[in-house]
């Protein structure tokens, strides 16, 4: 059995999805063979509450020159990264002549503010698409990984950065202590390290397992980001829950004693504490729920099958490859799934081999029935699709609960989904 990569504790898996594939590994169609495949299983460690995967994939696999995930392909995550931008500048960028760092820059989405304000940045992004994608609005980005050696290289050219962001990367990366001591080296005394990722405790109270996939290797807690803080005299001073991702936290830490610690990260601990995250239990009861969420998905793809309805997905996400997979989802049980990024057009779904189609495609397959992998952007869709509704089509939805949904339960009653 391995142990835990945080701590060397003993791990207990406590859901097993059996092989899969990686959740970003589009194929073209004409290049069916050699995909690859791993056991996806995820696993708590009851010595630092870490929720990790037993087997990672080697990262090469999976953050390569064809990586297609683009942080700027939704509207609303561009939205939520201007204010986070905002948010960092007002509260943690006093000195002079500043230096923002991000872990993962992806597009440059986030960058972007501040190359608007004039404020110096540089993003490390190891993904060639997204990072060229960076370069050509004019951001500045290093292309690799944030490790001692890369960060020592933009410490001798740039000096020392007021505020370290990471957003939805550090779950990605396998060894944490090696990025801790990355951050130790470039981050000013009295600087902040930002960072915000699903957050464990939404994925167990929505059933939302497509959360676990090759990419996240860790999904966090506090209780698991306080421990593995510790360990680096570190600490998080500061705590604020966010909707994106299908819930996250946007956690704030610093070197032990640099800032007050808002009473707010203890109350949270108590919280995690009460509902159990520190406990076996809690981890037994999430894999039933998972495994009567999967048979009633199934069940329902299964019959619209048998009545000869027309079922598209809605949005590739790297999350839709667990459910394909997971569920048994083949293209018999659903025809084909729009997505807006145009690398990812004309692909198959990893695994499952379901088609990936122009968003225009939606409109003209006129499909009955939607599957909203997207989940996390629901609000955002619902807005922009309210035309199927109203032609009779129905969502589907498997999270927080598995249900089919018409035009009156998203907009007509009062309690709606969108408001
Ligand atoms: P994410 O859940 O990892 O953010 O990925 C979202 C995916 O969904 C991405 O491939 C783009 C796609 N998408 C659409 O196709 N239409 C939309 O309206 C939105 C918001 C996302
Ligand atoms: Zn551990």
């Amino acid at each position: 059995m391995k142990k835990c990569r945080i701590c060397n504790g003993e791990l207990a898996a406590f859901l097993e999805f059996g092989k899969m594939t990686l959740a970003n590994a589009f194929l073209r169609p004409d290049k069916l063979s050699g995909e690859f495949f791993f056991d996806l299983t995820a696993c708590f460690c009851s010595s630092c509450c870490m929720v990790q995967l037993l087997d990672q994939p080697p990262r090469e696999k999976m953050f390569h020159s064809e990586y297609p995930f683009f942080t700027g392909s939704s509207k609303k995550m561009t939205e939520h990264f201007r204010d986070f931008a905002q948010s960092v500048r007002s509260r943690y960028l006093s000195s002079g002549d500043p230096l923002v760092v991000e872990i993962g820059s992806n597009d440059g989405t986030f960058l972007s503010n501040f190359k608007s304000w004039g404020i110096r940045h540089i993003g490390f992004e190891p993904a060639e698409n997204p990072a060229l994608a960076a370069e050509t609005k004019g951001i500045r980005i290093f292309r690799g990984f944030f490790e001692a050696d890369t960060a020592r290289r933009v410490l001798a050219e740039a000096g020392k950065a007021d505020v370290i962001i990471a957003a939805n990367v550090l779950c990605h990366i396998p060894d944490l202590h090696s990025v801790l001591e990355s951050v130790k080296i470039l981050l000013k005394p009295g600087g902040v390290f930002v960072f915000e990722e699903p957050y464990w405790g939404d994925v167990l109270s929505k059933v939302a397992y497509d959360q676990i996939y090759d990419e996240h290797v860790f999904l966090f807690s506090v209780l698991s980001i306080r421990a593995l803080f510790e360990r680096h005299d570190m600490e998080i001073v500061c705590l604020e829950p966010q909707a994106t991702h299908g819930g996250s936290m946007r956690f704030v830490a610093a070197l032990r004693g640099d800032h007050p610690v808002d009473p707010g990260v203890n109350r949270q601990i108590e919280i995690e504490m009460a509902r159990g995250l520190d406990r076996t239990d809690a981890y037994r009861d999430f894999s039933l729920k998972c495994e009567a969420s999967r048979k009633r998905l199934r069940d329902i793809l299964l019959s619209l099958k048998k009545d000869g309805k027309r079922v598209m997905g809605y949005g590739a996400t790297s999350k839709s490859t667990t459910v394909t997979n997971y569920c048994g989802i083949t293209p018999e049980l659903i025809h084909s799934i729009c997505d807006t990024t145009p690398v990812k057009q004309n692909r198959l779904s990893p695994g499952a081999h379901i088609p990936i189609v122009p968003y225009e495609d939606f409109e003209t397959t006129l499909p009955d029935y939607a599957v909203l992998f997207a989940w996390n952007h629901s609000r955002e869709i619902f807005e922009k699709e309210s035309g199927f509704t109203r032609r009779g089509g129905k969502w589907i939805i498997f999270v927080p609960e598995v249900k089919i949904l018409g035009r009156e339960d998203i907009y007509d009653s009062v309690s709606s989904v969108i408001s």
